[in-house]
């Protein structure tokens, strides 16, 4: 086989055998096949397509070109969940408790960021004490014990994604449904859960900027997790602004927190239980969605999630005195107020320049070398929708500097207005089965 003859199949619109994509990501991962090579299939492909049964072979070859985790000494059946990012995003702090506090196992592998916020172990790390790097002994034993536990990602998986990742990301390739549905499902795959609950967003803040889009996305990864045997179910849900208040790290522990313990912050509250609904109802714990989503509601205002975050805080050496009173996360030593210019009725809030202004604060990397300050973030006073006068604050920065100027010019365009009443987004645009 040579693999002139697979991009030249590929470049004129023909589908390629399981031969010839395992072959493709087998000597790519080894260094056998050059960048070039995969750059022209990339790009073939980019315009060209794939069939789902393709996409499917392409997402598992990614799979077993590396270690996939084995979660079979984990007790009852593994829900996972994913986002497709968007700022503020705190949802897996309070999914995860939720659905443990149903008795359903949740054993996830999560990564740092790179831009915006912090990822999901940044952000657990703002908690003193706490600890990712589990051995893999101590992430089964936790999840059988506390039905919850979050480690760092470790070992080899899909390392043929993370090659062509890269290659992708310079070669102007990462623009493909199949492409960007089989690198997030390759990883998702490789983790080992039984099924999974993604979350794709829409709108400006998000990768897929349009509905239609994200659509697509969201099917293709639904049907690649079916074909390849994992109950998988997507939910599209709104990125035209921050999700909840809080952007950063410790801000968004405290903010997940709140939730927890009943606090009435009506997107975060409601996304978070309708995917931990959804979840549960996967792993078979309810017959029906409602009543899922019902018992889930109660155990937020009934102390039992909240509970299964302590015990999870705990068991992974966190110290708990900083969730019980989380004034005692770390602090910012500068508040800054940014105050509205006019009159009106906030109509957008660019999240990828609210993220900007984030990370110029320093919660999140703009290098792989750059270190996170877990203190620093910015709480939104106002949400699309809501009414201003000239003055009000929008939104506080908390620096770690008294002069934060970009990000405050960042805030300032993140933010537009009209002046007649907008309507809130619609948070959650379709689930996709
Ligand atoms: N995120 C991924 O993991 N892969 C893509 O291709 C795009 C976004």
């Amino acid at each position: 086989m040579r693999m002139v003859d697979i991009i030249h199949k590929k470049r004129n619109g023909s589908e390629l055998t399981k031969e010839e994509i395992y072959f493709f990501i087998d000597g790519y991962t080894k260094g056998d096949i050059p960048d070039y090579q995969a750059s022209a299939l990339m790009m073939a492909i980019c315009f060209q397509g794939m069939v789902p049964r393709e996409t499917a072979l392409l997402t598992k070859a990614m799979v077993d070109s590396g270690e996939t985790i084995d979660l079979s000494r984990i007790k009852g059946h593994k829900v996972d969940k994913h986002s497709t990012g968007g700022v503020g995003d705190k949802v897996t702090f309070i999914v995860g408790p939720l659905v443990a506090s149903a008795g359903v196992p949740v054993a996830k592998m999560s990564g740092r960021g790179l831009g915006h916020t912090g990822g999901t172990i940044d952000k657990l790390e703002s908690i003193e004490g706490f600890n990712i790097e589990l051995t893999k002994e101590q992430f089964i034993d936790n999840v059988n014990k506390y039905k919850l536990s979050v480690a760092g990602q470790t070992g080899n998986l899909a390392p043929a994604d993370k090659k062509l990742y890269a290659l992708r990301d310079v070669t102007a390739t990462v623009e493909s449904i199949p492409l960007i549905a089989g690198s997030i499902m390759s990883k998702k795959l490789a983790s080992g859960a039984d099924s999974i609950v993604l979350d794709v967003k829409t709108g400006s803040g998000a990768f897929m900027k349009t509905l239609e889009d994200s659509e697509s996305l969201a099917k293709e990864m639904v049907a690649i997790g079916n074909r390849l045997g994992k109950k998988t179910i997507a939910i599209i849900s709104d990125m035209n602004q921050p999700l909840g208040f809080e952007v950063g790290n410790a801000n968004e522990i405290k903010e997940a927190a709140a939730i927890l313990q009943g606090a009435k912050i009506h997107d975060l509250r409601t996304l978070s239980l309708e995917i931990a609904a959804h979840m549960t109802v996967l792993a078979g714990a309810f017959s029906d969605y409602k009543k899922a989503y019902e018992t889930l509601e109660q155990n937020l205002e009934n102390g039992k999630a909240f509970e299964s975050f302590r015990q999870f805080v705990i068991a992974q050496g966190g110290n708990i005195e900083v969730i019980d009173d989380v004034d005692k996360l770390p602090q910012a030593a500068y508040h800054i107020d940014v105050k509205a210019e006019m009159d009106g009725y906030v109509s957008e809030i660019d999240a990828e320049s609210i993220g900007a202004a984030a990370m110029y604060l320093g919660a999140g990397r703009a290098t792989k070398e750059d270190h996170i300050n877990h203190a620093v973030g910015i709480t939104l006073n106002k949400k699309i929708g809501d009414q201003v006068k000239k003055g009000d604050v929008l939104v506080t920065l908390h620096a770690a500097r008294e002069n934060s100027e970009n990000s405050i010019q960042k805030v300032k365009e993140a933010y537009h207005f009209s002046r007649n009443q907008v309507k809130q987004p619609v948070l959650i645009h379709k689930v996709i089965k």
